[in-house]
């Protein structure tokens, strides 16, 4: 077997079933028990169909993004589950739940070029960069460095860091719809680039260019798909290769280190890795429920 081979790590299966006598956490739990509910067809999802079979008292149990930014939404779901006695849990994404709930195909680019076509406004995952400027100048030190931003998606990162002193800014994104559309409304920034490639293989940039990467919420959409593992794993190959050596590569992430660190501290990889703590901003009128996480995560990865 050629070196490469061996040291790919392998899959598991996607949502492996421990041994019974094996401890499982809450959420492989959890993604366990909506998969069967799904094959049995026991799932019922969305506003409607949730609240329908909360009020007719046929729920077992009922599961709710801790992101969703509509109040309204929460306070209802909390109110009925409270009133029949339904158990409540929270999982901190709801493109996460959409990804277990069978709803959406987080790795899939026609996922993604969909929601870009239906939704043309920006959007933002996790931060905007004000709220994490300090810290990516830290790590970022030389504006004239060269930057990869990787899933670039709707996202003000590129922009706002090139009027933050940025100039050299790649941008790419698997979606070319939306690769097309943020070219198209940044044009008059001739200096920032937009191309479509697969972080998994970025033919077309060549081994040692970029000083610095970013990545905000694009290993987690990687994480949230079939493959997770595989797909990980050549994505942070291909960074490497793309990156200086010495250079840098900033992802932000909902998982923290006990989710994460297997990823990124694999010793074929050699990354040194730091991790720091970012607040999360919070939705108003909603409060947070006990055991949720009140922040994200930024990962340091020296190459
Ligand atoms: C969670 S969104 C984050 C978008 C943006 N970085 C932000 O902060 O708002 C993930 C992005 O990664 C892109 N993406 C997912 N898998 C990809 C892949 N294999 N290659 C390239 N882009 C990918 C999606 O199209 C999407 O725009």
């Amino acid at each position: 077997m050629a070196e490469a081979e061996e040291e790919t790590p392998m899959e598991t299966a996607e949502v492996a079933e421990p041994a019974a006598e094996e401890p499982m956490d809450l959420m492989t739990a959890l993604q366990l028990v909506l998969k069967k509910a799904l094959a049995e067809d026991g799932l019922h999802r969305g506003l409607r169909e949730a609240c329908k079979a909360i009020e007719s008292r046929k729920a077992l149990l009922c599961v709710l993004a801790q992101d969703c930014d509509q109040a309204d939404y929460t306070k209802l779901i909390q109110a009925l589950c409270n009133e029949v006695n339904v158990h409540l849990i929270r999982v901190p994404q709801a493109v996460q739940l959409g990804e277990w709930a069978g709803l959406c195909k987080l790795d899939s680019d026609a996922y993604w070029s969909d929601r870009y076509e239906k939704e043309s406004e920006e959007f933002e995952w996790y931060q905007s960069y004000d709220s994490i400027k300090d810290k990516v100048k830290a790590a970022f030190p030389d504006t004239d460095g060269k930057i990869l931003n990787i899933g670039s998606g709707s996202s003000r990162l590129p922009v706002s860091m090139y009027l933050d002193g940025y100039k050299k800014i790649t941008s790419i994104d698997f979606s070319p719809v939306c690769i097309e559309a943020m070219k198209g409304k940044f044009a008059d920034k001739a200096e920032l680039e937009w191309k479509a490639m697969d972080v998994r293989k970025m033919e077309g940039l060549a081994d040692d260019t970029f000083d610095y990467a970013i990545d905000k919420g694009t290993m987690d959409s990687l994480l949230c798909g079939s493959n997770s593992t595989q797909n990980v794993y050549k994505y942070l190959q291909e960074v490497k290769r793309v990156l200086k050596p010495g250079g840098t590569l900033l992802i932000l992430s909902y998982g923290g280190p006990s989710k994460r660190d297997v990823h990124l501290k694999r010793p074929s990889l050699g990354f040194t890795l730091t991790q720091q703590e970012v607040p999360k901003p919070t939705a108003a009128g909603v409060t947070p429920s006990p055991g949720m996480e009140n922040h994200h995560y930024l990962y340091t990865c020296k190459a």
